[in-house]
């Protein structure tokens, strides 16, 4: 598969462009959820922008022995958290927008806890057939860039930060 590698530079650059477009459709967030671990990164620029306060959830694509589950489940999804969001207007950011298995399961739970609104924001969707589905509540849906199905390398998942953006150059 196709490897695509982005640097810091760039994502900083497309996380602004994201806040860019929340603000150009008035939606503002009361709260930004970042779905970790990817998501994490890209919230924390997005609050350079739009200054509103993080909450973090985890999900885990593994069960209690360690043993892969085909659809994603709640780790470290703070109870506190939840009640926190009740009438609140929610901006859910993650790092892409794959699968959309994730963003589904994430939307659905926190649609349960009754904000007054919900808006998705990933870096990156990749143009391919889905396996989720975006709940018809999700009020605006904000892409950073489109990619078509290819592998994205995060700068974060870097070991030698070097060699990764002289990846990313000759790209
Ligand atoms: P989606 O529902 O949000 O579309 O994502 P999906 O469940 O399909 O993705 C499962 C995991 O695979 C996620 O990581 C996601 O970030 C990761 N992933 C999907 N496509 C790519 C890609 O092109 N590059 C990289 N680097 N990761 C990709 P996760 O299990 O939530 O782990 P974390 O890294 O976010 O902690
Ligand atoms: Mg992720």
């Amino acid at each position: 598969m196709e490897k695509r590698y982005f640097t810091y530079q760039e994502i900083h650059k497309t996380a602004k462009s994201m806040a860019e477009q929340i603000t150009a459709c008035n939606f503002e967030p009361d709260v930004i959820v970042a779905i970790g671990t990817g998501g994490f990164i890209p919230a924390r620029i997005i609050r350079t922008f739009l200054g509103k306060p993080i909450l973090a959830v985890g999900i885990a694509y593994y069960d209690a022995n360690d043993k892969p589950t085909e659809f994603p489940r709640k780790v470290q999804w703070i109870e506190e958290a939840e009640h926190q969001l009740a009438g609140k207007r929610i901006l859910l950011v993650d790092e892409v927008d794959d699968s959309r298995t994730t963003l589904e399961y994430c939307v659905t739970e926190l649609l349960r806890h009754h904000p007054a609104a919900i808006s998705v924001a990933v870096l990156h969707n990749k143009n391919k057939e889905k396996r989720g589905t975006m709940p018809p509540e999700v009020s605006h849906y904000i892409v950073g860039q489109q990619l078509g199905d290819v592998w994205i390398v995060y700068p974060w998942d870097a070991k030698d930060i070097d060699l990764h953006d002289s990846l990313a150059q000759k790209a």
